[in-house]
């Protein structure tokens, strides 16, 4: 079974095709019916007379119902009123799978588009995202294979997080507990020791407590791990890979972009160096707009969208302090009291793309870091092994994929890039 696509009956203008798809939407003139069919390529408009079909054929075209699948037969004209510049004057049509009355309508509530997700990615535009999704990830693979990093399958059944415990999800596993992932950090810098520059493309959970548009529970992260890089080469290696992508995007998939509210020329626009502010200037810069900080605490909403907005580009928020980050990150030589590490923020209050940091080789260092932070090392013990057998300087950072395409195309919540999005109160369908 060959199956003729919408986007190619261009190339087939003057032509008699047979075509299935759809019924996306339907509406009479007297005699005159148009039906708007629809294919996982686009949508084009077939007109269909009683007297060039016939009158069983019409009747029955009438009578179909939204979503239903059809197979019309006719020729592809040019004609400047229709949609896409054609159509498709039917001389034969058939119904093949009809469709009861479909629940979902052009004014039916957010709630209800979510309880009816299986439904609802049928929709136009739910399906441009999941075309930019795929795009998206085409072209961060590109760029890492590019630059010759080894992609590498880290487990998602985890000993231990990295992220703090608080977010993890517990399973019991045969009477013991294993954790999801929250990140394959740890798991990558096993995998340096031998690949050197390693990426992972995987799922990971977080049992979020905070209820935003930028927080899910599963969501999937590339998480880049790179032997000999420093924190500056780590951070220039974020521009330049997060400048490639929104470039690709722009000159390869324009059309899509502009048909989903993001001009193309605002991504072609996002080039390096990108905005700088160590985490003390940025502190400064929150007073100076009436925001008071202590030292030490986590950037919220609010503040990161005070810091972004109006950036054309995204800011590097650098230089932690040490007691605000987790304990792998490095200790700042030059001042212990921070850490060599990035938070990469979207402008207009997108929220964090990613964070990356220097990580600690030393084994003293990292016993240290891990004891001054309550830890319990047995369930690190294979991690802090790699520091015993040639551990080499290094560097890595994990990215939010949905929230970066979040900021690219300029949605408004995070669950419009999932298909399926899961959150605190929602894990169906
Ligand atoms: O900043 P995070 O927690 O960093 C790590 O997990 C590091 N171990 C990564 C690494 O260095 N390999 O998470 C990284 C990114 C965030 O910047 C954000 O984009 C995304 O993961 N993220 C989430 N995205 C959606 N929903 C959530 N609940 C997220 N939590 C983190
Ligand atoms: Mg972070």
């Amino acid at each position: 079974m060959k199956k003729l696509y919408i986007q190619d009956l261009r190339n087939k203008i003057g032509q008699a095709v047979e075509l299935t798809a759809w019924v996306h939407r339907k509406r009479t003139h007297g005699s005159l019916l148009f039906l708007v069919l629809r294919d996982s390529t686009g949508i084009v408009q077939a007109s269909i007379k009683k007297d060039q079909c016939g009158e069983e054929p019409f009747n029955n075209a009438s009578a179909v119902t939204l979503e239903s699948v059809v197979t019309v037969k006719g020729v592809v004209v040019e004609d400047r009123r229709a949609p896409a510049g054609i159509e498709v004057r039917v001389s034969n049509f058939n119904s093949l799978s009809p469709s009861q009355e479909f629940p979902l309508q052009e004014d039916t509530g957010l709630e209800v588009l979510l309880d009816y997700r299986h439904l609802h990615l049928r929709s136009i535009r739910l399906t441009n995202i999941m075309k930019a999704r795929h795009y998206l990830l085409e072209y961060l693979r590109e760029f890492f294979n590019d630059d010759r990093f080894w992609e590498v399958y880290p487990p998602i059944l985890t000993v231990a997080g990295c992220e703090g415990g608080s977010t993890l999800f517990g399973l019991d596993y045969y009477g013991d507990t294993v954790y999801l992932s929250q990140s394959a950090q740890l798991y990558l810098e096993v995998l340096i020791l031998s690949l050197e520059k390693v990426y992972a493309f995987t799922p990971s959970f977080r049992a979020e407590k905070s209820r935003t548009p930028k927080h899910v529970t599963e969501y999937w992260h590339l998480e880049q791990e790179a032997a000999y890089y420093d924190n500056e080469d780590n951070m220039k290696f974020q521009e330049n890979m997060v400048s490639y992508v929104c470039q690709r995007m722009a000159d390869q998939q324009g059309a899509l972009v502009k048909e989903l509210g993001r001009d193309p020329g605002y991504l072609k626009n996002v080039s390096p160096p990108f905005y700088r502010l160590t985490y003390d200037k940025a502190l400064e810069k929150l007073a100076d707009a009436g925001i008071e900080k202590e030292w030490g605490d986590d950037l919220g909403t609010e503040d990161e969208y005070a810091l972004t907005e109006g950036l054309d580009k995204p800011l590097f928020v650098w230089r932690w302090p040490r007691t605000a980050k987790p304990f792998y990150m490095k200790l700042d030589p030059q001042n212990d009291e921070y850490v060599l590490n990035d938070d990469l923020l979207a402008p207009e209050g997108h929220s964090e793309l990613i964070g990356g940091s220097q990580r600690i080789h030393d084994y003293d260092e990292l016993v240290q870091r891990m004891e001054e932070q309550d830890m319990d090392p047995a369930a690190y013990e294979w991690y802090i092994d790699l520091r015993k057998y040639g551990s080499v300087p290094h560097s890595g950072f994990g990215l939010g994929t949905e929230r970066l395409l979040k900021w690219m195309l300029n949605l408004e919540h995070i669950r419009d890039v999932i298909p399926f999005p899961r959150t605190p109160r929602r894990y169906y369908p």
